[in-house]
């Protein structure tokens, strides 16, 4: 029964395209800014181990549902759950789903705009010799200037909008693909660079010890949803970006192939980004639980003394900012494409909407270093003492991502039927079909909903932990 419907939003030229496209989404201030800190702050070993679980286990069954149900559907994930939820005769509720990505894609794209921006600050202040041989406390002053002027963030994060909103109203494919093509592996060749760096002047030692020993004394269970949220949000996975993108891919690719490669790139680069930066936390005596500001305040150093650190240090944050540039047309294209199959509206206007939304909510993140920094939302609940920034990290990372996640599992492997599901993902290997329903049918469902119980504490109150 081979369903064939047509994207009016045109095509991949290849699986390969598509895999770097992919890649490009999943790849970005996830594996370079946030998941070192996040490691920093969640006791190191024991989180990283965690994480590589939740990749294998959540990750990759949920991404192979994503592209599964978007090239099916061949529109918007909006749309794609419409159309499928009819097809498969299933309530109409479903679109729901499509929804909330949306609303996830423009609150993590406010915030990430703003932190590109910080990237696009310190290509600036590098590239101009700000570093050079600077102390550990110089090196942080810089930092701690940059995110208390409100002017200079507003600056940057209208830059990296604006940027943003130039390649999505030019359509996806065109640029994309040259941009991942030729920057992702720039990218991991200086992460390279750092690491070898960090094997010489760092404390290598401290560095491994940190990220691959296990100290399970560490673990809670708001450890192990930050870990999974961190999985879901490095991998793109939950609100509807890599089934926007799997609704351009040609129907002879396969769904597990791509979504293996993509997932083992991605979890590559984090590790590495974690082993470029803590030998130098630990050289250094910097604290490696500082959060969002730690490879802000550790790489420069390390540039601020290598040779040739001032072209390095800038070229290296270039291609953080590209990272970013391509994750962020990921986070926003559902919507963009959403609004113009809906309102038959051009490319270009719908992506100055959408731009402009994400930019008003990402005044919140800018003032949430300054001037609000004070403000603390929810006094009394667990959501205690976080600013705005971090209450819309902590929701879409660890709430909405994993609870779209689970929903798009549970509707590919449940609500789907047989024929359908088979027909899509072109099974080669049954065993291999098998595991996958498995996973997305029972594991990654109740391994998530558990994580939740546990994390809310509703499993400890009835005593099952
Ligand atoms: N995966 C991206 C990163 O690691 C962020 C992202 C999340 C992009 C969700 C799209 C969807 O930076």
């Amino acid at each position: 029964m081979a369903t064939v419907r047509t994207s009016i939003h045109g095509y991949w030229s290849s699986r390969f395209a598509f895999v770097l496209a992919a890649s490009g989404s999943a790849i970005g201030l996830g594996n370079i800014w946030k998941f070192p800190y996040m490691a920093g702050e969640n006791g190191g070993g024991a989180f990283v181990l965690l994480y590589l679980v939740c990749v294998a286990l959540f990750g990759v069954p949920v991404m192979m549902a994503e592209i599964l149900l978007g090239r099916r559907g061949r529109s918007s994930p909006m749309n794609t759950m419409r159309v499928l939820a009819a097809e498969e005769k299933c309530s109409s509720s479903w679109n729901l789903l499509g929804l909330m990505g949306v609303l996830a894609g423009f609150l993590i794209l406010s915030y990430y705009s703003v932190i590109a921006g910080w990237a696009l600050d310190y290509v600036v202040e590098i590239g101009s010799g700000s570093f050079v041989n600077v102390t550990r406390d110089e090196a942080g002053e810089v930092f701690t200037n940059l995110i208390s002027s409100p002017r200079r963030l507003l600056f940057w994060h209208t830059l990296f909008m604006v940027l943003t909103m130039v390649v999505v109203a030019r359509g996806v494919s065109k640029g994309l693909e040259i941009a991942v093509r030729l920057l992702m592996p720039a990218l991991l060749f200086l992460v390279l660079v750092m690491i070898a760096y960090a094997m010489v002047k760092g404390d290598f030692y401290a560095g491994l010890k940190f990220l691959f020993t296990p100290d399970f004394s560490k673990l809670s269970p708001g450890v192990v949803l930050k870990a999974m949220g961190q999985a879901f949000f490095s991998l793109s996975l939950g609100m509807g970006a890599i089934m926007m993108y799997g609704s351009y891919l040609p129907r002879d690719a396969s769904i597990a192939t791509t979504s293996f490669q993509v997932a083992i790139v991605d979890t590559v680069v984090a590790v590495l980004a974690g082993l470029a930066i803590f030998p130098i936390v630990f050289a250094n005596g910097l604290e490696a639980g500082q959060g969002p500001g730690l490879i802000f305040n550790t790489l420069p150093l390390a540039f601020g003394q290598m040779m040739g650190g001032v072209f390095f240090g800038a070229i290296f944050f270039v291609l953080l900012v590209f990272a970013a540039w391509t994750s962020a047309i990921s986070l926003i294209e559902p919507a963009v494409a959403w609004l113009i199959e809906k309102f038959s509206i051009s490319r270009l206007w719908s992506s100055l909407i959408c731009g402009g939304i994400a930019w008003v909510i990402g005044l919140g993140t800018v003032f949430s270093f300054n001037n609000w920094k004070r403000i603390e939302l929810f006094n009394d609940t667990f959501l205690a003492g976080k600013s705005f920034f971090d209450l819309l990290e902590y929701t879409t990372s660890n709430i909405m991502l994993p609870l779209g996640g689970v929903l798009i599992c549970i509707f590919a492997a449940w609500f789907m039927r047989e024929p359908s599901r088979r027909d899509e993902l072109q099974i080669v290997n049954e065993g291999a079909y098998h595991v996958w329903r498995f996973l997305a049918r029972y594991i990654t469902p109740l391994g998530v909903i558990l994580i939740f119980l546990h994390a809310i504490g509703i499993l400890e109150k009835l005593h099952i932990t």
